[in-house]
């Protein structure tokens, strides 16, 4: 297994480009199966979780094709829609097949994506919605068995809880469903958005696109006409690499980034006392002199992401004074603090508050990755330690980070990938 050595306290330098979002790239893979043609797909992040998936429709019959960073794909022959366990277990998001397979084909069977570190992860509001469509869901030996024999048809859904991937399986489902559907608590991230205005440029109907309301024409079955897409920027590994430089208090520069979709991230690091500065499809951020405390509750967007949570404990050991972050949306994301106390962080866990009291001396230590944005917060505390960090199971950095180290050594990183 590979794992990351890292000499920390260097100050970076330079600039990178920031990939094509992962979270984006997931759902416009799967409404794939709600077009009756060949999709191009460029700006595609070359990461673990979308060659899964990109297996995944493989797998169901689909043809594709990945290679640098362009998708092209056509699933007019799929013939099956079953999306099996040994898959879907290595990659939650593979659920983003139940809408558009159960939209298309009036049945599909999906295995249950189960929990991971973070949290149980239910599905619920994903099923509850589709049964108001008129699906019928049994559970079954661990598989969603989900028939619509009369097709899909719009309903009125209000969602109990805002959901991302919830959102996005019933948008496709909508798009293909009789009727009208409307949408309400759904969610606003820009993955979210770029979803319903690809959808809209094949031919759905899709109004209140960026709001929490959303109303869908179905097309009744009528496949679209999708086209040529391009993946909006990644704004969390955007972020990700703002904090590397900001706990490094170095000045870099990020291009092909969306700044629009990082305000909330963007206010955090001034509030801290960085400098940032934003151009149309570019940000840099410059040193600071005093790094100030600072506290977080994580939110659904605009407001605080809980994928930047752990990236920001890592950064806070490093503030002059106590600052306290609340995890809102999952039960336990906090699996990176055990390995930041091992470097020598100061953290006090209650609940879901985590008390960052800062700033400490870290120092390298062998610390194990957990789930992929934890993985990230190891790899900043690394970079800000004193000596070296051995970083192991970084298959879950692999899962949602494009060619981290070569873009952490083109900033003047000391960063290897080693085999155990
Ligand atoms: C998406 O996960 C992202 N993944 C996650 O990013 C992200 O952390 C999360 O949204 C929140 O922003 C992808 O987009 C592929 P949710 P998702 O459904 O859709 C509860 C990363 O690091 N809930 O918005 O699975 C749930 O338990 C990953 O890139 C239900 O109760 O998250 C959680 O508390 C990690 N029932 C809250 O809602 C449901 O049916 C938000 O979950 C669905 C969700």
């Amino acid at each position: 297994m590979d794992y990351l050595e890292i000499e920390g306290s260097k100050k970076l330098n330079g600039t990178i480009t920031v990939s094509g979002a992962k979270n984006a790239a997931l759902p416009l893979l799967t409404c794939t199966l709600l077009g009756k043609t060949s999709v191009h797909i460029d700006n595609v992040p070359n990461v673990a979780d979308v060659k899964t998936l990109l297996q995944l429709l493989e797998n169901l019959g689909a043809k594709q094709s990945f290679e640098n960073n362009q998708v092209t794909i056509n699933t007019s022959d799929v013939n099956s829609t079953c999306a099996n366990y040994d898959i879907v277990r290595k990659m939650r998001a593979s659920i983003l097949t139940l809408g558009p397979l159960l939209a298309r084909f009036g049945h599909c069977e999906v295995s249950l994506p189960g929990g991971c570190a973070i949290g149980q992860r239910p599905i619920d509001l994903h099923l509850k919605a589709l049964e108001q469509m008129g699906a019928l869901i049994e559970i079954r030996q661990g598989y969603v068995i989900a028939k619509a024999p009369k097709s899909l048809n719009g309903a009125n859904i209000v969602f109990d809880k805002i959901t991302v991937t919830g959102s996005e399986n019933i948008i496709m489902a909508a798009a293909l469903a009789n009727g009208i559907t409307t949408l309400s608590n759904v969610a606003k991230e820009p993955e979210v958005v770029q979803l319903c205005k690809v959808l809209n440029k094949g031919g759905a109907i899709i109004k209140g696109i960026g709001t929490d309301e959303l109303e869908i024409q179905g097309s009744g079955g009528k496949l679209l006409e999708l086209n040529d897409i391009t993946v909006i920027p990644d704004r969390i590994e955007a972020g990700t690499y703002l904090c590397a430089g900001a706990i490094t208090n170095s000045d870099i520069t990020l291009k092909n980034v969306a700044s629009e979709h990082l305000k909330a991230v963007i206010s955090k690091l001034t509030c801290m006392g960085y400098k940032i500065e934003k151009d149309k499809n570019s940000i840099s951020i410059k040193s600071s002199s005093k790094i100030l405390p600072i506290d977080i509750k994580t939110v659904e967007y605009p407001g605080f992401p809980t994928d930047m949570q752990a990236q920001f404990m890592a950064l806070c050991t490093q503030a002059n004074g106590t600052s306290v972050i609340d995890e809102r949306l999952f039960e336990n994301r906090f699996m990176h603090v055990s390995e930041l106390l091992r470097m020598g962080a100061d953290i006090r866990l209650s609940s879901h508050t985590a008390t960052v009291y800062g700033p400490t001396k870290l120092t390298g230590a062998d610390v194990m990755a957990t789930d992929l944005r934890a993985s990230s917060a190891l790899v900043l505390a690394a970079l800000a330690a004193k000596g070296k960090t051995k970083i192991h199971r970084i298959y879950h950095l692999d899962r949602g980070y494009e060619n981290l180290e070569g873009k952490l050594s083109m900033l003047g990183a000391s960063i290897k990938r080693l085999s155990e």
